[in-house]
């Protein structure tokens, strides 16, 4: 069977059009060769979200962090720019930073050598002035391309890529109602999910599941139900139209709207997917991301942010209402994790077969198949 894991004619029918569709093979999200394979031609060739630059808010501010593998470490330098670099020692590899800080240089800790975090060359390397040809010059970490919209941080490890820009196509556009550039992170929480990234993503994007998923938190909320956004650009969306913020239960007190907002961020709440795993509810007051960062077929780690106006955050009755919206966050995502957990455990089964699509799963299907398109074989 496995050799046929790649083979275009196997998954015709998740091909077909929504309501003729099957959903994709348990293979798609359990096979550790699948997983291998989305990695090497989707994680490594597009932009993937890492956060906010308000995570490294002063020169000298680093994080670390390991996508589908590859050790990263994320800085600002002294110039104020956010640049990416591979987090592995250029002497025999060991990964340089851990964790998150402020500081000067990177020192490596296995034999220190040091690194400029500006621009990652190697000024410091003890003993090695007996080594013939040795110049410091030549063993500088190696800068990964990161690009920066409206605050959020995008990390391309592919030197061909596009430029991001031409990956977000008009999104920028939909959403310059929100301001985003003036927006602040004021939470960041991180789930580990026992559930494959697309699985994840999935839920995230289709409404069928909120009345049973959802029935005592989110349910509550009045909307209806709109086809998907038309998009030209690397990500899909669902709008809501319906009153009142879509990150408070019913009857919580909470911040006055964007004053920006206009056309239909007037008058709902965006649900934006942005390919390959990257996740934006955009409502009335405030935004908020799921990032994920998939580890394995059957693990991924869940960041969920959250965002409001800089003039929000500086209320003084910030600290004692912001609650009610993390209160909201912590209840209905963990509502969406658990539910994902068991979705995984019931694809691990021998038994598992493709479904069928509901009129409400519109891009469950677009999802699965953007991903066939870049996974299959030619
Ligand atoms: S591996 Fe980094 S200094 Fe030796
Ligand atoms: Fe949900």
């Amino acid at each position: 069977m496995n050799d046929k894991l790649f083979d275009p004619h196997r998954y015709e029918a998740t091909r077909r059009p929504l309501l003729d569709a099957e959903t994709l093979p348990g293979a798609c999200y359990t096979s550790e060769e699948f997983f291998r394979r989305e990695v090497e031609t989707i994680f490594m060739k597009c932009w993937n979200f890492i956060g906010r630059e308000d995570r490294v808010p002063e020169p000298g501010c680093y994080f670390s962090l390991d996508f589908v593998g590859v050790p990263v470490v994320i800085v600002r330098g002294r110039d104020s720019r956010v640049r990416a670099f591979a987090n592995t020692c250029r002497h025999r590899g060991a990964r340089v930073v851990s964790g998150e800080g402020r500081c000067h240089t990177f020192s490596c800790p296995y034999h220190a050598w040091t690194y400029a975090i500006d621009d990652g060359r190697l000024i410091g390397a003890m003993d090695m002035e007996e080594t013939v040809g040795f110049e410091r010059k030549d063993f500088g970490l190696i800068e990964l391309r990161l690009e920066i919209w409206a605050g959020f941080m995008f990390l391309n490890f592919d030197p061909e890529a596009e430029p991001l820009e031409t990956w977000l196509g008009d999104l920028p556009q939909v959403l310059a109602p929100y301001d985003l550039d003036a927006m602040v992170t004021t939470r960041r929480v991180e789930y580990d999910l026992d559930c494959n990234w697309k699985v994840y993503v999935e839920n995230a994007m289709e409404s069928y599941h909120v009345p049973t998923v959802h029935q005592q938190t989110i349910q509550k909320q009045k909307r209806d139900h709109n086809p998907p956004i038309p998009a030209s650009g690397q990500y899909c969306g669902l709008f809501t139209r319906h009153k009142g913020s879509r990150a408070l239960l019913e009857g919580m007190k909470g911040f006055p709207h964007i004053p920006s907002l206009e056309g239909l961020s007037a008058e709902g709440t965006y649900y934006i997917l942005l390919y390959p795993s990257t996740m934006f509810g955009l409502t009335y007051d405030c935004m908020w991301w799921l990032e994920l960062h998939p580890l394995s077929a059957g693990k991924t780690r869940l960041i969920v942010g959250s965002c409001f106006p800089e003039s929000t955050a500086r209320r003084s009755d910030f600290a004692e209402l912001a609650p009610n919206y993390y209160e909201r966050w912590n209840r209905s995502i963990v509502e969406d994790n658990d539910v994902s957990n068991l979705q995984q455990i019931g694809l691990r089964s021998p038994f598992v077969a493709p479904g069928r699509f509901s009129h409400l799963e519109p891009l469950v299907h677009a999802i699965d198949n953007w991903v066939l398109d870049r996974v299959l074989d030619p």
